[in-house]
């Protein structure tokens, strides 16, 4: 494989990914994105020009879209991560989530039928719902779908629209569905940059609700490897499940925050619940693990949890001048 073609190439994962490609393989790289409020020039800072070339521009661009998978040519690959990734700004506005979410994966989808581009569809464990605490079950590839909120929703309707592209016009396509993840360049909307950017900014932590809902963490490096890997190992229209077997209740990763920066662990605001709050999720990464051999890095979320509270409290300058607008919008909802 001699190009890829990276949507979301400057938001939080996709800026990881790039990087990841760039340090373990000879690949050049095309990044699309859009540039919109979550993503950050600064996250692909210091890459080599020769290696990389990143265009300002939207999925929905039919004519742009089409132009750059023609340059990516049949031997190389999309790989979509752009969307509209956050839960609580769905609830305020959807209308984002609709046009880019499905008629952004629809319009690369057309494109790389046209041009046979090998495409690879970066989803969310939110497609499946939620789960009881005690359920022993966790999510498989085999689990039904059924999302909560118009985010998970608009991942879940592009889910089908790949799977729908795979079946009837035989596009090259693999699918991932990762878990909750973790680490640098994560916009301070997100809970554990906003918790750790209000303590290092001298303000509170925030909970919503009780804190017994649960997340499965994956430091974002992992998601990384895990997608490289079925890109060149994952068999077309399969869908594998990325999770690093990270489960934490709300409630404890704020302790662990708390502890780490020398707070009182119990010195936090409960606050008003998300709508539609989904109680847990939970990945089963056995298909990725046996039959890819894929193996997360980081193995203690406490570690990966220091390190990236450790990378905030270092780059101020990235996060400081986002973060009025975002408590402003969560303080409109009691949040
Ligand atoms: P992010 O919000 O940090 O980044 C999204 C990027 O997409 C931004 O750079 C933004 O500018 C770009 N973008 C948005 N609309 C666009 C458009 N119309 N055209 C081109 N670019 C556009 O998101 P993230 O957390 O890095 O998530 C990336 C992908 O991974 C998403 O598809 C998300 O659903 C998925 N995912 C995220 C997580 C997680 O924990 N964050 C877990 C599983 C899956
Ligand atoms: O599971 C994968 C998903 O993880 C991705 O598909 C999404 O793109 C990503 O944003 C994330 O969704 P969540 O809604 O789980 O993440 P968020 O960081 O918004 O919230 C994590 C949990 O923390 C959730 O239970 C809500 C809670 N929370 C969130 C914020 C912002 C709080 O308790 N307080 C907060 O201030």
């Amino acid at each position: 494989m001699a190009k890829i073609l990276v949507t979301g190439g400057a938001g939080f994962i996709g800026s990881n990914f790039v990087h990841y490609v760039l340090a373990h393989t000879d690949v050049h790289v095309t990044v699309l994105d859009k540039f919109t409020y979550a993503a950050s020039s600064e996250a692909l800072g210091g890459l080599p020009s020769d290696r990389v070339e990143v265009v300002r521009g939207d999925i929905c661009d039919a004519f742009l879209v089409d132009q750059l998978v023609e340059g990516i040519g049949r031997d190389g690959a999309v790989v979509h991560y752009a969307a509209e990734s956050h839960n609580d700004n769905s609830l305020r506005d959807s209308s984002p989530f609709v046009t880019t979410n499905l008629v952004g994966t629809f319009t690369l989808l057309e494109a790389v039928r046209r041009h046979d581009v090998r495409f690879h569809h970066i989803s969310t464990d939110e497609v499946y719902g939620d789960l009881e605490l005690d359920d022993p079950q966790r999510f498989t590839e085999a689990t039904a779908y059924k999302p909560s909120s118009p985010y998970s929703a608009s991942k879940a309707g592009a889910d089908h629209l790949v799977r729908a592209w795979v079946r009837s016009f035989g596009v090259r396509a693999t699918l991932s569905n990762c878990s909750n993840n973790y680490g640098p360049w994560q916009h301070v909307e997100k809970f554990i940059p906003r918790q750790v950017t209000n303590l290092l900014a001298g303000g509170r932590v925030k909970l919503y609700g009780s804190g017994a809902n649960v997340r499965d963490w994956i430091h974002a490096d992992d998601h990384s490897s895990a997608v490289w890997t079925i890109i060149n190992h994952g068999k077309i229209g399969e869908t594998y499940l990325i999770g690093a077997d990270g489960e934490k209740s709300n409630l404890d990763v704020v302790r662990l925050i708390l502890e780490h920066m020398g707070h009182d662990p119990d010195d936090f605001d409960h606050v008003v619940d998300r709508p539609g709050h989904d109680l847990r999720y939970a990945i089963d990464p056995t298909k990725l693990r046996t039959e890819l051999g894929w193996e997360p890095t980081f193995t203690s979320f406490e570690e990966g949890l220091a390190r990236t509270i450790d990378w905030y409290a270092a780059h101020r300058d990235w996060w400081e001048p986002k973060k009025a607008q975002v408590e402003a919008a969560y303080a409109e909802k009691g949040q």
